[in-house]
């Protein structure tokens, strides 16, 4: 086994995630630019097996957690084969995906020890999911969500919350819980991308949530760890939980484990960092690609790729120099 990826913060990098595509079969508004993306052509895409190869080297140096994204990790064409490929790896293997085809998927999922999902949800409203989505395809997710919580698994619905777009439905989903016990629901602080029409003034806080569900419900903070996403919740007496993704209130830099790997082979050491450097190219040449990984995340920052803080002026200019939010996978 390698050494593990450590950065100057003494922070050990062991989740990996890794986009398989920036394509989607929605066109979410917070995630994409509202004119059209130029996508990236399928040549510059990793390959099944060269997503595998790095996975290894990966799984070789710590990475203990693998977790699909997209785009849409599910629309890839050889999507089976490499959840196929990365099942075998000794990691925990999970993907975040918008659910619309995964009634394809149950039981290769299932195969390959995937038990917990974490699935993009942002209203229980068919008209409001349209205006959201640009797609009409709010029952096909529901049905999917109600299909994978009958197959047995763990879903983490995740919701981004924009005052004045869907934050009068924060409740009801809070309420989908109370009887799920494998239903956990996230709300999540609106993030500034490239295109994303991102406004401090449109985030639903983590401040504003718990004020507004404790209008409704009395509930108790969870214990986490500190690399966690989400602080999390249980309304009193409920069966699932709630979770509060606050990054641009309350980050979690501090604890901050998580390596990406965009679809064209490219290493971000942190969401927001725009410093990528290619593991593709040296990979497909032979190189020794694990040096370069050390490499790139010594230089790691602290919080937010460097960034300052998330002030409208610092969103417009170097927010904006980073990739569309669905060119790497969240
Ligand atoms: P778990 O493994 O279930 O904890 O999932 P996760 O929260 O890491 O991943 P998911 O893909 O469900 O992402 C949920 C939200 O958290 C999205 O808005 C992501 O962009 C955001 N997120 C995920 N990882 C990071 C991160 O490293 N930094 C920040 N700031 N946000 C992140
Ligand atoms: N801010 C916060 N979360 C976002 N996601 C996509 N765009 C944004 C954004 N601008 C979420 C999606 C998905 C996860 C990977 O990232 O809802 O669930
Ligand atoms: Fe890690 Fe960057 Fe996310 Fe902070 S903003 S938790 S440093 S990826």
């Amino acid at each position: 086994m390698s050494l593990p990826i450590v950065d100057t913060f003494g922070r050990k990098h062991t989740y990996l995630r890794i986009s398989l595509t920036d394509k989607c079969n929605l066109r979410c508004t917070y995630c994409m630019p509202q004119e059209e993306m130029q996508f990236m052509p399928s040549k510059w895409l990793m390959q099944a097996d060269e997503i595998q190869e790095l996975a290894k080297i990966f799984v070789d140096m710590g990475v203990d957690k693998i977790r699909l994204t997209g785009g849409e990790p599910l629309i890839r064409k050889d999507f089976g084969q490499i959840i196929e490929g990365l099942g075998q790896l000794n990691t925990s293997l999970t993907l975040t995906t918008n659910a619309l085809l995964i009634d394809q998927f149950i039981s290769q999922l299932k195969d390959t020890g995937v038990r917990s999902l974490n699935v993009s949800l942002d209203t229980l409203k068919e008209e409001r999911f349209f205006e959201i989505t640009k797609r009409t395809h709010f029952l096909k997710t529901w049905d999917n969500i109600q299909l994978l919580l009958a197959e047995g698994f763990v879903v983490k619905v995740n919701m981004v919350v924009m005052k004045g777009i869907n934050d009068d439905e924060v409740n009801d989903f809070v309420r989908l819980t109370l009887n799920e016990p494998n239903l956990h629901v996230r709300f999540i602080e609106f993030m500034p991308f490239k295109g994303n029409q991102w406004e401090m003034s449109k985030i639903f806080s983590y401040a504003d949530l718990l004020t507004f569900i404790s209008r409704e419900f009395e509930f108790t903070k969870l214990p986490g760890e500190l690399h966690d996403t989400a602080h999390s919740f249980q309304v009193n007496g409920g069966a699932g939980t709630f979770g509060i993704i606050g990054t641009v209130t309350h980050p979690f830099c501090a604890g901050c484990n998580r390596i990406r790997l965009t679809a064209d082979g490219k290493l971000k050491n942190c969401l927001f960092d725009t410093s990528e450097i290619d593991l593709l190219t040296p990979l497909r040449e032979g190189k020794n690609v694990r040096e370069l990984i050390y490499a790139h995340f010594h230089k790691k920052h602290f919080a937010y790729g460097g960034h300052v803080d998330f002030s409208e002026k610092q969103a417009k200019s170097e927010y904006e120099q980073n990739r569309n939010m669905i060119a790497i996978g969240g």
